[in-house]
């Protein structure tokens, strides 16, 4: 099972992939899902702007895409250049996490290395939050 410093070292490294020359702002994601298979991600810009994607929505999108909807745990990284600070998921992202994880217990790891990071609930940062159950 990996480890949450590992998975903060797999966002650090999916990073490097980033696709980011209009804001110059490089993310990188790493999930486990519930049966601890990992999926990486990095955000991916569009000349449009408008059509960029996220690095965690590509993470999930690929989890998705390839049969997995439970996510137990997320790393972040992001920064610009060399530097990292500490890149919470936007909002659009967070309401994505809702779709595939019980937001108790869905860990987001943001930080700037794999001995710098700090831990969150789904439920944390986004509080109150609007899922599949409401619709059922
Ligand atoms: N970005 C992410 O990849 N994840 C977030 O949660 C926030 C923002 C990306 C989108 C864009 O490519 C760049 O960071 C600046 O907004």
């Amino acid at each position: 099972m990996i480890k949450d410093k590992e998975l903060m070292g797999f966002a650090i490294a999916a990073r490097h992939m980033a696709y980011a020359p209009y804001s110059g702002y490089q993310v990188g994601a790493a999930l486990l899902t519930d049966d601890g298979d990992l999926f990486t991600g990095c955000n991916v810009e569009n000349a449009s702007y408008g059509a960029t994607n996220c690095a965690e929505r590509t993470a999930v999108f690929k989890a998705v895409s390839e049969g997995r909807r439970k996510i137990s745990c997320i790393a972040i990284a992001g920064g610009k250049g060399d530097e990292l600070n500490m890149a919470f998921p936007c909002g659009v992202c967070r309401q994505v996490l809702r779709e595939f994880s019980d937001p108790e217990k869905l860990k987001i790891l943001v930080g700037t290395s794999s001995e710098d990071y700090k831990e969150y609930s789904l439920a944390e940062l986004l509080p109150n939050s609007f899922g599949p159950e409401a619709l059922d």
